[in-house]
């Protein structure tokens, strides 16, 4: 550690500094990392008061009250509702609680993102060192942006702002990004559902090695992006490469068939009938192409009745995508910023069954939203939300 460092660790710069430098330390030690590394942002993941309950509520107060402030560019995962629509519908104690947790981020001066795409606010520079804790988001910085981040735990990416640094190790170095596995994709993948059910099925296979992925030559970042999302959900990679034309020799090869993809699809459709109660599309949030293309499909139509329909997108995109966000929502869909549907109350609003194009709300909706699952391409999702 340098002289500065370990005047931190020692408690010269506050209880605040003091126990983030420790929490980096613990996790230096764990990974036999020799230094800290200055990041250029830090993105915090256990922001929804769903999945983080009570307990820590006092620990980010007793943070914020002891001055703790991030050092470096700080962003937030997506809440529980959005305030304008579901917020509506949510009991109090629910709005309170998350607003008090909000609230202490703030006093420590994160941004209030509230989105799991944190990389359409402001796209990290290739080679940059960030500390990022969405595992979505921290694929997609590594393997579409060019970006270096481990998967940060909430915790750590939390202590990584506060001291603007995070422990040198795995993601960091070079030598840990390299291709250990060729892997083979046989039949082009035709839409997004199949990049996610890729993910799904290359994540459950691939332990914590590193993709080279050939078939996916053509491939758009929205398709890259489910196809990340997914990975990191069934499986610890954080990374794939997709430049053919490194093929490395003498690596493992594996290959993916067709049947792969249709199987894993119907393993992630748990419903018995495509009657949605909610069709759902924004995981990850979606990008400003997505939202454009969906506004175009839907233009003049009506939602079913007795359906639901919500495209998820982070504040900053949906202002910017304001004219289309307006005919989505003329449709009786629900353009919603700020909010995770996974992390989300939907059980409370009585919904039973998603229809969705993400592989990663397939595979997280059975358990943390009690709902059965349609998975399908979003052109069959609209479809199937709207009239005529
Ligand atoms: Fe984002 Fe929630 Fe999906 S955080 S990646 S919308 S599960």
């Amino acid at each position: 550690m340098t002289r500065e460092e370990e005047q931190i660790y020692d408690g010269e710069f506050g209880w605040a500094n003091q126990v983030c430098m420790k929490i980096l330390v613990r996790l230096g030690e764990l990974f036999n990392a020799t230094r800290l590394i200055r990041i250029s942002s830090a993105h915090i993941s256990g922001v929804s008061y769903k999945t983080l309950g009570d307990a820590p509520i006092g620990f980010l107060k007793s943070l914020a009250d002891a001055n703790g402030k991030a050092k470096v560019k700080a962003t937030l995962n997506p809440q529980s509702f959005s305030p304008e629509y579901l917020g509506k519908k949510l009991p109090k104690n629910i709005r309170e609680k998350q607003f008090t947790i909000l609230e202490q981020f703030e006093r420590m001066g994160f941004t209030r993102s509230l989105t799991c795409t944190p990389y359409y606010l402001q796209r990290p520079e290739a080679g940059s060192h960030l500390a990022w804790a969405e595992s979505s988001a921290v694929v997609y910085a590594n393997s579409v942006l060019g970006a270096w981040t481990n998967r940060e735990g909430g915790p750590s990416a939390l202590a990584a702002a506060i001291i603007g640094k995070t422990p040198d190790y795995g993601m960091h170095m070079a030598g840990n990004r390299e291709p250990t596995i060729l892997v083979n994709v046989e039949k082009p993948l035709q839409n997004e559902t199949e990049f996610g059910a890729l993910g799904i099925h290359l994540g459950k296979i691939l332990g914590n090695k590193i993709p080279l992925i050939n078939g996916l030559k053509n491939a758009s970042e929205d398709s890259l992006k489910q196809l990340g999302a997914a990975l990191a959900t069934t499986g610890m990679t954080n990374m794939f490469r997709r430049d053919a034309s490194s093929e490395k020799r003498g690596i493992e090869k594996v290959s993916v068939e067709a049947e792969d993809i249709k199987r894993t699809i119907e393993g992630l459709s748990t419903a018995a009938r495509h009657e949605p109660d909610l069709v759902f599309i924004g995981c990850p949030h979606c990008s400003l192409d997505e939202i454009r293309h969906i506004a175009g499909e839907v233009e003049g139509k009506k939602v079913k009745q007795r359906t639901e329909c919500w495209v998820c997108t982070s504040r900053h995109n949906m202002e910017k995508a304001a004219d289309y966000v307006k005919i989505i929502e003329r449709t009786g869909a629900h353009v919603l910023a700020d909010m995770c549907t996974i992390v989300s109350w939907t059980e409370m609003l009585g919904i039973r069954t998603i229809m969705t194009n993400s592989a990663k709300t397939a595979y997280y909706a059975p358990t943390l939203n009690k709902a059965q699952t349609i998975l399908v391409p979003q052109e069959e999702c609209l479809k199937t939300a709207f009239k005529g």
